[in-house]
């Protein structure tokens, strides 16, 4: 049975991703689409498309759940042709001001999670296979006030595309997109103490063009999907310029 798992699947670019990869692959049997609120899952069990939707509600951060997954792999024995790593959660605020806990739990999911379901799914995955993580354009550059998020999404950048090299040889892509702010609830709990700049809400996109681009790239096997001209340009600049240089404004701004 040919499979794509999509884990944040119940908003934002994980829905999105559902619905662009049931209409684009026609030979997928199956879409499992992973996240707690089952109710938002089973919302998108009747979108247009090829694939059945196979609703899992899980926390990806809960070790007894991934193992049960763990199991449903080796029961079905599925051949994972995709995999979309898209749960994922920021608080923005400085870092001596959040709680302990959130911040934990951010890395938990942000980079433990994610991790934990690539291994768990490379075994299953063969020539021609994709892999799509979730990281920002938050790696590019430290971000005061945002500061372990970016540190969690630098991780994901440079965790994929060292996975994309070493996966040559097995012939799977891996693909790190790379957003700037995206229209969804991902601000709900971003924004639960600080709001976003003014700057970054005049930037924000939406997130179907995001997820077009990134499908696009990952068909292309293209190792980091950024989309925007303003988001390419700030990719640009952060390799170029010294970041102490954007760290000196970003402190007197
Ligand atoms: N929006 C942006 O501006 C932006 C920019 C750059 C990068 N990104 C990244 O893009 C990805 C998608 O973000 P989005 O904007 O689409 O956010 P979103 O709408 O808030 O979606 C986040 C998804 O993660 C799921 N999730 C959260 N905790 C989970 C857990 N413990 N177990 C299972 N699922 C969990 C949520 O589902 P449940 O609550 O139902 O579990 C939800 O489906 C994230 O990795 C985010 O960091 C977002």
């Amino acid at each position: 049975m040919n499979i794509a798992i999509i884990t944040g699947a119940s908003s934002g670019m994980g829905a999105e991703c559902v619905k662009q990869i049931n209409r684009a692959y026609k030979k997928l049997d199956e879409i499992w689409i992973l996240a707690r609120r089952l109710d938002r899952l089973q919302s998108l069990s009747n979108i247009e498309g090829n694939a059945r939707i196979r609703p899992i509600a899980m926390d990806i951060t809960n070790d007894a759940h991934v193992d049960a997954l763990i199991d449903c792999f080796r029961e079905v024995n599925p051949q994972i042709r995709m995999l979309v790593n898209a749960a994922g959660t920021g608080i923005i605020g400085r870092f001596d001001d959040e709680s302990l806990e959130d911040e934990l739990n951010m890395i938990d999911l942000n980079c433990r999670a994610l991790t934990a379901f690539t291994k768990i799914c490379l075994p299953y995955m063969k020539k021609n296979s994709r892999i799509i993580n979730f990281a920002s354009a938050a790696a590019f550059l430290p971000q005061p006030e945002f500061a372990v998020y970016s540190a969690t999404k630098s991780y994901v950048l440079n965790f994929s595309r060292a996975l994309n090299k070493e996966l040559k040889d097995r012939g799977i892509a891996v693909t790190a997109v790379c957003p700037g702010p995206v229209a969804t609830e991902f601000f709900e709990i971003a924004e639960k103490h600080h709001s976003i700049p003014a700057y970054k809400k005049i930037a924000m996109v939406r997130p179907a063009a995001v997820v077009e681009k990134a499908i696009n790239d990952s068909r292309k096997k293209r190792e980091i999907s950024v989309y925007s001209a303003a988001m390419n340009a700030f990719r640009f600049f952060t390799k170029v310029l010294p970041h102490s240089l954007f760290l000196y404004f970003w402190k007197e701004a």
